[in-house]
């Protein structure tokens, strides 16, 4: 008995079940179908424009493709294990639609080159969608920032209250790492819009094919170089991960501070009922499970990315099969970016902020030490001495339990006579932010001028 799959004709023998279960990608590339789709329109609109199939064989291909589009579309379409992936399942299909001038479909290409160009596609679709994504949490992040410029909060350095700081200036600092990853999926776009179709399977083609063609039609800006890179190259795919991966570490980054800030502890934010959820025995309970889910995909992605890594390491040119082994990670990928971005995108835009929460913890905590230092300082005394004499009297305020602000003129005169009545108001959380005016800084003028800069 001959065997039955679209490669028999050199094999006798059957695989067996197990091995088609384990060989085949079905499962999971399903998910490329309209890539697929789409690259075999415009490589068979080639192929008839270059009459290296006919016309009429041409139209009968591609009407049979848009009708397996339809049956998808109406979900009337079964896939079959045993035809391996979507490649040979949507050939098989086709050939059981038109019959066999389905075969035609496949000269002058390869699945190797298939493969690859239906992951291009698919990538840059959603590279293209991440960007908006990020877009969308840019101008959220802008509009935060824009109520909370004067929103003083403690700013922490080893999660101790260092100075005093604006809102505003602690939510750009978000800004200014998502727009960092905006930046390397927009470089990520450039080696993601290639197209590797024409490649075969590894050498190129005796076939007078023109891929600039196909690379156009397929809305690719650029044809690879070589053939032997066009279908071994995933780095493009290793880029959206490593890139995802930094992309989540700055989300988890942020859903910490979140976590902390929800806690009793801080109670600096709220975040609304829709993004929380409750406890199955404590009653009391409002749990930030988003912030917390999020942080924890982290971990996914960066598996992902490792995982890739260690399949391409070691690979010898040009495909082989190890590279089945591309997708998954990098769907697992693209499903937690996508709704990660998303719902945290509307979780910060519906969360309460807790001015008064935050600008209070900025009045008991010593955040303005630094203040009377470069007071002193600015006013002749080496820094060094300052830190030393403001360092001595947070030691004797912790112990009188009262904060530098509350101490008489006479006690910080007998300190040091540069100190005059005028210390009070430099003492203030308010004058801390707004006299850091250097470029880059917490002071209120220098936030707007950054909210400015990034609103045109
Ligand atoms: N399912 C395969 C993959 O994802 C398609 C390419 C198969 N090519 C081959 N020569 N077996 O990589």
């Amino acid at each position: 008995m001959a065997n039955n799959k679209l490669w028999g004709g050199r094999f006798k023998g059957q695989s067996s079940h197990e091995m088609d279960e384990f060989a085949s990608s079905i499962q999971f590339d399903y998910l490329m179908f309209n890539e697929d789709i789409q690259g075999s329109l415009a490589h068979a609109k080639m192929l008839g424009e270059k009459k290296i199939v006919s016309p009429k064989d041409y139209e009968l291909i591609r009407d049979g493709l848009l009708s397996i589009q339809a049956d998808y579309q109406n979900g009337s379409l079964q896939f079959d294990l045993a035809n391996e992936d979507i490649h040979m399942n949507i050939e098989k299909i086709l050939t059981d639609k038109i019959g066999k001038v389905a075969g035609k479909l496949h000269t002058a290409r390869s699945r190797n080159d298939q493969v690859a160009t239906n992951f291009h596609l698919y990538l840059k679709s959603k590279l293209l969608n991440v960007d908006k994504l990020l877009d969308n949490l840019k101008d959220v992040l802008l509009k935060l920032a824009n109520d909370n410029i004067e929103t003083i909060m403690p700013g922490y350095t080893h999660l101790q209250h260092a100075q005093p700081i604006s809102f505003g200036h602690h939510l750009l600092a978000y800004y200014e790492m998502f727009n960092r990853d905006q930046e390397r999926f927009t470089f990520n776009l450039k080696h993601t819009d290639i197209s590797p179709l024409g490649a075969g399977a590894m050498a190129g083609t005796t076939f007078p094919i023109d891929l600039f063609l196909t690379a156009k039609e397929l809305g690719f800006s650029k044809v690879y170089n070589n053939s032997i890179d066009a279908v071994s190259d995933r780095d493009f795919a290793l880029e959206f991960l490593s890139n995802a991966s930094i992309l989540m570490m700055h989300l988890s980054r942020f859903c910490e501070e979140l976590s902390l800030w929800m806690s009793y502890e801080f109670q600096f934010i709220e975040l609304s009922d829709t993004y929380t959820t409750g406890s199955s025995i404590m009653p009391q309970k409002k749990n930030p499970d988003l912030v917390e889910l999020i942080r924890g995909k982290t971990g996914r992605t960066y598996g992902d990315l490792n995982m890739l890594l260690v399949v391409m390491k070691g690979l010898p040119l040009a495909y082989n099969k190890d590279l089945q082994e591309d997708k998954e990670g990098v769907f697992d990928t693209v499903k937690t970016v996508e709704s990660s971005l998303k719902l945290f995108t509307e979780m910060i835009s519906t969360m309460k902020v807790n001015k008064t929460r935050m600008y209070q913890s900025t009045l008991k905590d010593f955040s303005n030490a630094t203040e009377l230092a470069d007071y002193l300082a600015g006013k002749g005394m080496p820094f060094r001495d300052a830190h030393q004499l403001v360092g001595n009297l947070v030691y004797e305020c912790i112990q009188k339990n009262v904060s530098l602000q509350n101490l008489p003129i006479d006690y910080l005169k007998n300190k040091s006579d540069l100190i005059t009545e005028d210390v009070y108001d430099i003492l203030k959380s308010e004058a801390a932010v707004s006299r850091r005016n250097s470029y880059g800084g917490t002071g209120f003028e220098q936030v707007k001028k950054q909210i400015q800069n990034k609103k045109k």
